[in-house]
C-alpha cells in the first residue's frame, strides 16, 4: 500500500463525459480507488477548497466554475500518491502540459482543466477531509 491524495474530476470532465476515460487513464498508471463519490460544491465549500487562491484574478470565475455542476470526488492511493498524481495530470494551463497526460489530452484551457490533484501531503490530508468522512475512508467493514 501506498499514500493518499485527492482527485476531483471538475465539471467540466463530468459534462464532456470523460469519466471514465480519465478514471481508465489513472488506473492505467497504477492509481487503485480507495473511496469515491459525485459531490456539488456549494460555493462555501468552493471558496474552502480553494482559499489559497483567494485575492487572484481568476479567484470568483474558478469559483463559479466549481459551483456550475458537480464533480467528482476520489481518494487515490499508490506509491508517492500525490507527486504521482501531479505528474499524470499534466500542468494547469493544457497549452503547457506534457504530451501523454490528461490535461494535454482532454483538458480546454488554465481554468477548465477537467481534474484537480491535491499538491503536497499535508494538502491532500487536508482535502480528503473536506470531502470524505471517516467512516468511507474506513478500511474493513461498514
Ligand atoms: P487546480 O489544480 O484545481 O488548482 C487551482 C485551479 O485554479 C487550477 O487547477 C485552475 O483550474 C485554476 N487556475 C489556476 N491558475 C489559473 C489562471 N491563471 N487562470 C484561470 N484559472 C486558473
Amino acid at each position: 500500500m501506498g499514500n493518499r491524495t485527492l482527485c476531483l474530476l471538475k465539471p467540466d470532465c463530468i459534462e464532456s463525459g470523460l469519466i471514465g476515460a480519465v478514471i481508465q487513464h489513472l488506473e492505467n498508471d497504477g492509481f487503485k480507488i480507495y473511496s469515491a463519490k459525485m459531490v456539488y460544491m456549494t460555493r462555501e465549500v468552493a471558496e474552502e477548497f480553494y482559499s489559497v487562491h483567494k485575492g487572484e484574478s481568476f479567484f470568483v470565475d474558478l469559483v463559479n466554475f466549481m459551483v456550475s455542476g458537480r464533480s467528482f470526488a476520489m481518494v487515490l492511493e499508490r506509491e508517492n500518491a500525490v507527486e504521482k498524481l501531479r505528474e499524470v495530470i499534466g500542468a494547469t494551463d493544457p497549452k503547457e502540459a506534457k504530451e501523454g497526460t490528461i490535461r494535454f489530452k482532454y483538458a480546454e484551457n488554465k481554468q477548465n482543466n477537467i481534474i484537480h490533484a491535491s499538491d503536497k501531503e499535508e494538502n491532500a490530508e487536508r482535502e480528503i477531509r473536506l470531502f470524505f468522512s471517516n467512516k468511507e475512508l474506513i478500511e474493513n467493514g461498514m
